[in-house]
């Protein structure tokens, strides 16, 4: 049995710890403490070994302090959650050679974690009466994915992107736009003052549960390049471009729904962020299925949903020992093609 674990996730730029502590028969939050990694925004973009370095120097402080904000201590700790892939390899072997000092110094349990995995859970951490069936969207910086959720642990692929990520797409247009990086937080910001005027095309609307950004983006790209006054456009191609990316999602959604005969959808990931995709979720598909959508700081990465997932999977029975590895592209347990 799981009593208190703690929670460690550094797959990319945010390097994050938590711990989950049992109340009756279910985990609850004790402590979240993420730190974003600020190194990289004169880049544009994440630097792959200055996450890596920046993981090394601040995940024991960050430790430390998940420990202190739950009132407890290592010798508390009876088990140890790690993102183990997929994700920057430098950055995941930091929180994985860390997890395991931890584990075999300490004589504690340890799972190594899926972080999309981690990502389904999110919902569940202020939601526990969420429970599947239900329908999953996936949209964070590296992955778009519609997945059939029959219980937990088991997922059916349904449909993915197949170029640019949904949270690629908004970083992108965010450069095109000149808002900085990471730029979902900023296209959404700056799309509440402009109009839908440049009506995007909705790539794949109309064909089955697969997603393509690349073709948005281009045309992001040419309304930009072709405005005669991009500080009078800006507004409005970032609307026109955040309506047509959700428009898409959220249709998709719908129809996956309609198909599984699901209640429920949660909208997980960074993107989930989006307050204007969650409110389209929620306003569009109506009585048709109940949406859930955690809290923005449980959507972009954090340890609490690798804490939530890494709790479920040790309650199976399943754990990890001391060969776990940290691998950029693990594969995702219990995830079958449909
Ligand atoms: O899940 P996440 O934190 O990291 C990955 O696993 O990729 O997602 C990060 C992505 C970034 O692309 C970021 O721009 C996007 O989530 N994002 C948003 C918003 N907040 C974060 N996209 C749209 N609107 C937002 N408010
Ligand atoms: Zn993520």
């Amino acid at each position: 049995m799981v009593d208190t674990l703690l929670a460690i996730e550094t797959s990319c730029d945010e390097t994050s710890a938590a711990v989950l502590r049992r109340d009756g028969s279910v985990p609850v939050l004790s402590s979240l403490v993420v730190l974003s990694q600020d190194v990289h925004e004169v880049f544009g973009g994440v630097v792959p070994e200055l996450a890596s370095r920046a993981h090394l120097q601040t995940l024991d402080p960050v430790v430390a302090k998940a420990l202190e904000a739950a009132h407890t201590d290592l010798d508390e700790i009876d088990s140890i959650a790690v993102t183990a892939g997929p994700g920057l390899v430098g950055s995941l072997l930091v929180g994985v050679c860390y997890a395991k000092a931890l584990a075999a110094a300490g004589g504690k349990k340890m799972i190594g974690v899926n972080h999309l995995e981690g990502h389904v859970f999110a919902p569940l951490i202020g939601d526990p009466e969420l429970a599947p069936p239900f329908v999953a969207l996936l949209v964070s910086g590296g992955h778009t994915m519609l997945l059939d959720v029959p219980k937990w642990g088991h997922y059916r692929m349904l449909g993915q992107t197949r170029d640019d990520a949904a949270g690629e797409a908004f970083d992108k247009v965010a450069a095109i736009l000149d808002l900085g990086y990471p730029g979902g937080p900023a296209v959404e910001k700056l799309a509440e003052k402009g109009e839908d005027r440049f009506h995007f095309p909705r790539p794949m609307l109309s064909e089955g549960f697969d997603f393509s950004f690349s073709g948005l983006k281009t045309a992001v790209l040419y309304a930009a390049r072709d405005s005669d006054d991009l500080d009078r456009d800006r507004a409005d191609i970032a609307c026109s471009f955040q309506c047509a990316a959700i428009d898409v999602l959220v249709s998709k959604a719908i129809r996956a729904v309609k198909e599984t005969g699901r209640e429920t959808l949660i909208i997980s990931g960074g993107v989930a962020c989006n307050e204007t995709l969650a409110l389209a979720g929620k306003d569009r598909l109506g009585n048709l299925a109940r949406v859930s959508v955690a809290p923005a700081r449980l959507n972009t990465d954090n340890a609490a949903v690798i804490g939530r997932a890494g709790w479920f999977h040790l309650e199976e029975g399943t754990g990890s020992d001391a060969f776990l590895e940290a691998d950029p592209r693990m594969p995702w347990p219990g995830l079958e093609n449909a």
